[in-house]
């Protein structure tokens, strides 16, 4: 594992042992950064598996990332908003939060009230973050949801979080395309009932249809006034829902508060980017995932910083636009994915070559584990050699950064694909199956110790399943749901999924999401789904599937109305690279599917035991299919 050494190499030791000492008074110490109303009485209440942090503090998010800059900074650019036809605008703090208070009583004027759900289904255009922190000004829970969901997934996830408001656009402009977001929404909504108002913005200007419930962005803005004192609230008030795939059929809704998570990120932000007054932040999550909220919208507003928001694909109109962004903006601070890097990288060093990224200062990377020749890569013929490459692990659960180099805090050694590093206050360790660390090199599952301030507080409504996904495992203990090791230095290395979770692109998907979806079509009677390595999205989907005695469709036709379900009830993002049609799967004698074996066949790798196994000729029926469609896809390939 070879190391590579940017400035000193100097841990700051001081930081950390305080923050072991007492990792309480520590995180107190760093709250102290934000603005609160009135302080707390006590820093931690935890009651596991239930923290509350700054207990009896009252703040508001929308205050702290916009009030306290009007000062100094009220001129200062927060968003360069680039569109994806090459359109931009600029918003100063003082835009921000104009555009912020007007919206906030433009949602009262609604009856939106403290406590409230309020539904966004926006493309990256400012008025998304604006959306987001006027909801945050007045103590409604704002919940986001991804721009490529499809109208099924929305459906759930607005009768879930029962929002009373909904906020979308005309439409959207991916990758050239426009995407019909009213449309959807629409669809969505046809039977919620308690949905009261729609609210549209204008993206694109074309025609749309207006029900009663519908109201124009511009035309609620036009009369009403650009004064909103920010409500005081509990350092434990809710801030978001966000929906993300777990273990079972349904997405999960993980509830952030307000107090803990943003000194989380407020001291996340200063030591992982180590920003400064003068820095241009390019993070090109979308706000529809965790990344984009603590990133883009909570982390850089916190500091008062500025940074580039884009709107569209990182290949459009072609494979340059990032880096053409990167020199338009004299961008400093850099964090994107493993999967747009694995592209970039595809496409040869010429083309960054080409474009002058010598204002880049250091560089990140999120949401699955970065292959060591991508992150030399990246270090090279991007960083040009002098970047440091902070590979930062993180969940939606845990709201913020959680190992990370620290630039902004220590210079320590980097080693391609790893992390190194927990922030300090943060107690992380590798355990074995009956919870015992393990020895160094050694693979074991991820789990968290202490409580930590980002901390989800609990899944919306439903305490019983944030316990039984994330505290049973364990007792008193986070699991993560990822393997990891600890090399003799203590850095960590992430080693993907322990559970049937995929990561494709980057995003999380569920299998048995996908199972679900795929067995409530007429013709199926059983399936199971699995990733195998892709060499771009880092994993992709396959799923085999048991048809119903008697179908009579052939499997082209079944394989495309399968696709399209899953296009339809989840979205794109989740659709499979292939679906392969078997007689029977793989089970336990208790009925369980062993994935195990299907992930072993589809990934070449050796079976292993198979003694618990029912239907031991399952396999080999599995295996030569499998064979059959690879050595067909490869000819159609040649
Ligand atoms: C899962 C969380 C982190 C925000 C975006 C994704 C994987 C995340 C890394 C990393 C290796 C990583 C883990 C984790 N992951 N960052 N730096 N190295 N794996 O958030 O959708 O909640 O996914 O992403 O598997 O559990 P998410």
């Amino acid at each position: 594992m070879s190391e590579i050494n940017i400035g000193l190499g100097n841990h700051d030791d001081k930081t950390r042992l305080e923050a072991k000492s007492n990792y309480v008074h520590f995180w107190e110490k760093q709250a102290k950064n934000l603005f609160w109303f009135s302080p707390w009485t006590n820093p931690l209440d935890w009651n596991p598996p239930f923290a509350k942090w700054f207990v009896g503090g009252t703040i508001n998010a929308s205050y702290n990332t916009l009030d306290i800059h009007q000062k100094n900074k009220s001129d200062k650019p927060a968003i360069f908003w680039e569109g994806e036809n090459g359109e931009s605008r600029i918003l100063t703090y003082h835009d921000m939060w104009i555009q912020v208070q007007k919206f906030a009583n433009v949602l009262k004027s609604l009856g939106v009230k403290k406590g409230d759900r309020v539904t966004i289904y926006l493309p990256m255009i400012p008025e998304l973050p604006i959306s987001m922190l006027a909801c945050a000004r007045i103590g409604a829970i704002h919940t986001v949801i991804f721009s490529g969901f499809s109208a099924s997934s929305i459906k759930d996830r607005i009768t879930d979080s029962k929002s009373k408001i909904v906020i979308t656009a005309d439409g959207g402009y991916r990758r050239g395309n426009i995407i019909y977001l009213k449309q959807v929404i629409d669809e969505a909504i046809v039977k919620l009932d308690f949905v009261q108002n729609v609210i549209v913005i204008e993206r694109i200007k074309n025609k749309i249809k207006l029900s009663s419930k519908d109201l124009m962005w511009n035309d609620l803005m036009n009369n009403i006034s650009n004064v909103c004192v920010a409500e005081k609230l509990d350092s434990s008030h809710p801030l978001y829902i966000l929906y993300t795939s777990g273990t079972t059929g349904k997405p999960k809704g993980v509830l952030h508060g307000t107090g803990g998570y943003l000194t989380h990120l407020y001291s996340t932000f200063k030591w992982v980017f180590d920003i400064k007054d003068s820095d241009i932040f390019f993070c090109t999550a979308d706000i529809g995932w965790v990344t984009g909220h603590s990133y883009i919208v909570y982390g850089p507003l916190l500091h008062g910083a500025t940074q580039v928001m884009y709107e569209g694909s990182p290949d459009f109109p072609d494979i340059s636009r990032i880096w053409n962004i990167i020199q338009k903006y004299k961008i400093t601070l850099f964090y994107t994915t493993p999967t747009a890097l694995r592209m970039f990288m595809k496409f040869g060093e010429k083309i960054p070559n080409s474009f002058d990224l010598s204002t880049l200062r250091l560089l990140g990377s999120v949401g699955e584990p970065i292959n060591p020749e991508v992150w030399k890569w990246y270090f090279k013929t991007i960083g040009k050699e002098k970047c440091p490459i902070v590979d930062t692990w993180w969940q939606t659960e845990t709201g913020g950064i959680m190992i990370s180099a620290l630039p902004g805090l220590e210079t320590i050694p980097l080693k391609p694909g790893s992390g190194t590093l927990p922030i300090p206050g943060l107690d992380i360790s590798v355990i074995d199956e009956y919870g015992k660390d393990v020895l160094p090199n050694t693979k074991g599952y991820l789990v968290i110790k202490n409580p930590w301030p980002g901390m989800l507080l609990t899944l919306w409504k439903d305490d019983e399943k944030y316990y039984e996904a994330y505290w049973s495992k364990y007792k008193n203990c986070y699991y993560a749901g990822d393997y990891a090791l600890q090399d003799t230095d203590g850095y960590f290395w992430l080693l993907g999924r322990a559970d049937d979770v995929l990561k494709v692109s980057g995003h999380r998907i569920g299998t048995a999401e996908l199972e679900s979806c795929l067995v409530s079509h007429t013709d199926v009677s059983e399936s199971a789904v699995c990733g195998i390595p892709d060499e771009i999205k880092g994993e992709a989907i396959i799923a085999f599937v048991v048809l119903k005695q008697n179908v009579q469709k052939n499997n082209m036709t079944l394989q495309n109305e399968l696709l399209l379900k899953i296009r339809n009830d989840i979205g794109a993002i989740a659709t499979p690279a292939q679906i392969y049609f078997v007689s029977v799967l793989p089970k336990t004698r208790s009925g369980k599917i062993m994935r195990r074996l299907l992930k072993a066949i589809a990934n070449k790798e050796i079976i292993g035991d198979t003694s618990t196994l029912e239907n031991v000729d399952s396999i080999s029926e599995i295996q030569s299919i499998f064979e059959q469609l690879q050595e067909s896809i490869q000819k159609k390939s040649e």
